[in-house]
């Protein structure tokens, strides 16, 4: 699968990574078993980056990881083969993303992150992290990251690779400031045929101070694959139950129905698979590192490192598809 580099950390990572939130659990029903077989397929055909969470059922995620990469002969982290980016939430009580009224130094502090770096190291079954990212942040933070500060003497201290922050859901380009000042090696985002923003600002700057641009959510949990319909229903303990509640599914897939025609026009009958097309989208731009695409099974890291092989999305279709951003802002709070 091809690769590109990773910022100033300077990894060849390969284009289609594992997105792991799925098979740590909030998505309905999932065999470990068919987990575990997922990530096998997904390392055989090359994948070499890997995304995951504390939160993605309670260190779920992790420890599978940790556990395929050990019957590989390999450490779930610092192995240099496979990199495995994990995340670590802010101390709770407090809003989900963080709020400005909040401080940094009470969602973060360091006696607590240290703690969590300790279990994600024990889940993952190593003794340095790739990537350790700050799961969620608000702007408010940027004046006086001390939690950066805290992040950068564990990498003093061997423990973690890079550093790294996950955007908050409503804010694709908070951390434009932390990047010009150097502070992070890498930004993951969200990114897709939806969300466009980040192209204009974020992109730029990261491939400018050499800073790794992880993708997540280019199928918009799933809508941007084409494989949804208005009366389709998610299992019990899917979260997409609330996620696409209401009137929000019937609008999404009215919106995927006209990217459709747009890739039926201008692909010329050749881009028959929507979630080919959303992935190379995010592709289309040099300053993307990787994409990590959901994968909760063999078919799905089949498909996924297909796509991975494809030529990058024409010019045209690119173009045609940049009409299809849509402001829809935050989803994650107000549910019936
Ligand atoms: N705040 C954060 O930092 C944050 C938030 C969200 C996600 N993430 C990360 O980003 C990763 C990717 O995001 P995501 O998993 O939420 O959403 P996504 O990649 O937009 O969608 C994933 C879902 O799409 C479906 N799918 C995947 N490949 C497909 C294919 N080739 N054809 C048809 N359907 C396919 C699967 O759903 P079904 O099996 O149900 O069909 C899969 O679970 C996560 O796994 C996680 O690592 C991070």
């Amino acid at each position: 699968m091809k690769t590109r580099v990773f910022g100033r950390l300077g990894w060849p990572v390969t284009e289609i990574g594992f997105g792991a939130w799925a098979i740590g659990g909030s998505w309905g029903p999932q065999d470990e078993a068919v987990s575990k077989a997922a990530l096998h397929k997904a390392l055989d055909l090359g994948v070499n980056f890997i995304d995951t969470a504390a939160g993605y059922g309670g260190g779920r995620s992790e420890r599978l990881i940790g556990e395929v990469l050990k019957e590989r002969g390999l450490k779930g982290g610092g192995n240099g083969q496979v990199r495995v980016a994990t995340k670590i939430p802010p101390k709770e009580p407090g809003e989900w993303p963080p709020v400005a009224s909040e401080r940094c130094e009470d969602r973060y502090p360091e006696s607590y992150l240290r703690d969590q770096l300790e279990e994600r190291l024990r889940n993952l079954k190593t003794e340095a992290i790739d990537l350790l990212q700050l799961h969620t942040w608000t702007r408010a933070w940027n004046r006086d990251p001390v939690a950066l500060g805290t992040l950068r003497r564990l990498q003093q201290e061997g423990k973690i690779i890079g550093i790294g922050l996950s955007t908050p859901e409503q804010d694709q380009n908070a951390y434009n400031e932390l990047v010009r000042a150097g502070l992070l090696d890498a930004v993951q985002v969200i990114y897709n045929i939806f969300e466009q923003d980040p192209a204009e600002e974020l992109l730029p700057l990261a491939a400018e101070h050499r800073v790794g641009i992880i993708v997540r959510v280019a199928y918009d949990e799933g809508s941007l694959t084409g494989r949804f319909t208005k009366d389709m229903t998610f299992p019990a303990g899917d979260f997409r139950r609330n996620y696409f509640s209401g009137d929000r599914l019937e609008r999404t897939v009215a919106k995927v129905e006209r990217i459709k025609e747009t890739v039926a026009r201008v692909g010329g009958g050749k881009e028959t698979d929507l979630a080919a097309v959303a992935a190379r989208f995010v592709l289309r731009h040099p300053a993307v590192s990787t994409v990590i695409t959901g994968i909760r099974s063999v078919r799905q890291a089949e498909l996924n490192c297909a796509y991975g092989n494809l030529p990058l999305l024409s010019d045209e279709l690119f173009g045609a598809l940049k009409a299809h951003a849509w402001r829809r802002m935050m989803w994650h709070s107000g549910f019936p």
